[in-house]
């Protein structure tokens, strides 16, 4: 088996949990009060390429927008909201890169983002960077840690 994590650390080890009852497992919880939420297949992340949108349970209050692409080699996952105003990067959905394949791009005012940790990398954004989440990758899929509010 092999993991990759944007948020460091193993995810997995010999307490990941079946959580569907066929064999495959969700990593080890990122830390207390926290959880793996797969969200896409791993095939579906080209480097560079089109990214997969998902929404972010929160327990206290609504359903947040969040993306993850694919950049030099690993899952990048990040709340879909522009740090200039409160709006979604993608006019087309899943298009977040610009055309070098290196930035993040909001279609609004254009802010440009890097793509590995979500730093503001010029325009509108002002040095303000985008809401990263963690993410790993292991079993075929893309896994993105999720608060649960319980830190038992
Ligand atoms: S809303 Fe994103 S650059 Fe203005």
């Amino acid at each position: 088996m092999s993991a990759g994590s944007s948020g460091g650390g193993d995810p997995f080890d010999d307490r990941g949990a079946d959580v569907n009852g066929a064999g495959a497992r969700e990593p080890t919880a990122p830390a207390p009060g926290w959880r793996w939420k797969a969200v896409c297949a791993s095939d579906e992340l080209r480097e560079g390429g089109n990214g997969v949108r998902f929404d972010v349970p929160s327990p206290d209050a609504p359903e947040l927008p969040a993306f993850v692409v694919r950049f030099e080699g690993r899952p990048r996952a990040y709340l879909n909201r522009c740090s200039h105003m409160a709006v979604e990067l993608d006019w087309q959905e899943g298009r977040f890169f610009d055309d070098t394949g290196l930035y993040l791009v909001c279609a609004t005012h254009g802010a440009l983002y890097h793509a590995a940790d979500g730093a503001c990398a010029g325009g509108p954004c002002r040095g303000r960077p985008l809401t990263a989440l963690q993410a790993c990758e292991a079993d075929g899929k893309v896994w993105v840690a999720i608060r649960t509010g319980r830190t038992g």
